[in-house]
């Protein structure tokens, strides 16, 4: 049996919007490049065993899992053994548990699809063969994982990461960043980031923004090579809230975004001087980007605006790696 343990990541640039492609190469690929963070301290366990004979068993967070999620993670497996001309396993058992509360505003999808991917291969070619073949061909392997998620292609290593086209590459910026995240409710989303893509399609301000995006990314990849915060922050700020915009003018419209996210958000803007920003995923938490423990800040402000809110820290974390 194999076990991997793999962290999310959350986007500075937004991956908001792909191709609606039959082409099966095409699977999950991005309007726009996108830039990440992996993180470190939230964790998905994935244990995975290939059976020759025997029904699959696939377990999430302890529950069987249902009919559309354990067929996702069938056709993922069966996807990388073809892509590498290898036999499909006849039955699979397949556990998975997040470190982190699932619903919370983490991408388990990142996490989780880039841990199965690193199973798969050590399950086809036992650990050190597949250790040193995601080494050599670190790209492939992202590519593999974007095929289950798109943002797990971003997961495949870390600090930084930069997805375009069909992988993700390092990044390596002088400017050692964490996430805290303010979980302001814990409800699964109303609107999978699979219906978020689709809809903003259909959004009369995606062309402004695909339009933008380009330039935001090298104005931030510029700011974080020259350890500007600021201007790194700023823009982080803008991209979020273009994100939450583009979503919201789609049709149908969408909202991820509650009452105490716009209040948290506000409170932030409001501040002079400060030296941590926001950013927001398809959910209503809000991401804070620092290079210092703000925690105490976070909490000041949410006793200000009579919130009560749990802080998720985290910081920069790598690959996926095999556990004994
Ligand atoms: O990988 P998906 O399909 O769960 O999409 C992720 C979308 C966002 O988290 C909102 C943005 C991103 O780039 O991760």
């Amino acid at each position: 049996m194999i076990r991997v343990v793999a962290s999310p990541n959350i986007a500075f640039i937004k991956y908001w919007g792909k191709e609606r492609s039959t082409d099966p190469l095409r699977v999950n690929w991005a309007l726009n490049p996108s830039l990440s963070l992996t993180l470190s301290k939230a964790q998905t366990t994935t244990e995975l065993e290939f059976l020759d004979s025997g029904h699959d068993e696939v377990v999430l967070e302890d529950r069987s899992a249902g009919a559309a999620d354990a067929q996702k993670i069938r056709r993922h497996i069966d996807r990388v053994c073809l892509a590498l001309g290898e036999k499909i396993p006849a039955a699979i058992h397949y556990r998975s548990n997040n470190n982190f509360p699932m619903a919370a505003g983490i991408a388990s999808s990142a996490s989780a699809f880039a841990a199965l991917t690193w199973a798969v291969l050590a399950c086809l070619w036992g650990r050190p063969r597949a250790e040193l073949w995601i080494k050599e061909n670190l790209q492939r392997v992202s590519e593999f994982c974007r095929w289950g998620s798109g943002s797990a292609c971003r997961s495949v290593a870390g600090p930084y990461m930069l997805w375009r086209d069909e992988a993700a590459t390092v990044q390596d910026f002088p400017l050692k960043l964490r996430d805290t995240l303010v979980i302001l409710s814990r409800e699964k989303k109303k609107v999978s980031s699979r219906d978020g893509h689709e809809a903003a399609l259909s959004s009369p301000l995606l062309p402004q923004r695909l339009a933008r995006v380009e330039n935001r990314l090298s104005e931030m990849t510029q700011a974080l090579q020259a350890k500007d915060l600021g201007t790194f922050g700023r823009l982080l700020e803008e991209e979020a809230l273009e994100m939450h915009e583009v979503a919201l003018q789609g049709t149908p419209s969408v909202e991820y975004r509650t009452e105490g996210t716009r209040r948290v958000l506000s409170a932030m803007q409001e501040m002079t001087n400060r030296d941590f920003y926001f950013t927001l995923d398809a959910g209503p938490n809000v991401h804070v980007i620092s290079e210092r423990n703000v925690t105490k800040d976070l909490e000041a402000i949410l006793q200000r605006l009579g919130i009560k809110a749990e802080l998720w820290e985290d910081e920069n974390g790598n690959s996926p790696r095999y556990l004994e």
